[in-house]
């Protein structure tokens, strides 16, 4: 028998060059955070590859709270699930100068 499941949001906080942004997405809307992303915030250069793990321009840092200990992530490797939930996600300014800025 298959019982279909049900669908819960899964919120999250993205802060890019000064703004945040409140995400709610569903497992599976997006192949991975990095698409979610690139879909809606226009960044210059982010995920060149589409998400093959190979050019790093999709690096962002995932932390519980703002003033938490970062880790520094390929966002094409995050799923969207559950470990998303409630986290930060700060997503580097690559457009002033060269390197980038958080
Ligand atoms: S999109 Fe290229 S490494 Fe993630």
């Amino acid at each position: 028998m298959n019982i279909p499941q049900e669908k819960y949001p899964i919120c999250f906080t993205i802060h890019y060059r000064g703004e945040v942004y409140q995400v709610q997405t569903y497992e599976g809307q997006y192949p991975s955070l990095m698409t979610l992303i690139s879909g809606h915030l226009a960044i210059m250069g982010f995920g060149l590859c589409s998400g093959m793990g190979s050019c790093g321009t999709c690096l962002v840092q995932i932390a519980h709270s703002p003033e938490a200990r970062r880790s520094q992530v390929l966002a094409c490797d995050i799923a969207l699930n559950d470990d998303l939930a409630n986290k930060h996600v700060f997503v580097p300014d690559s457009d002033r100068g060269s390197g980038y800025a958080w």
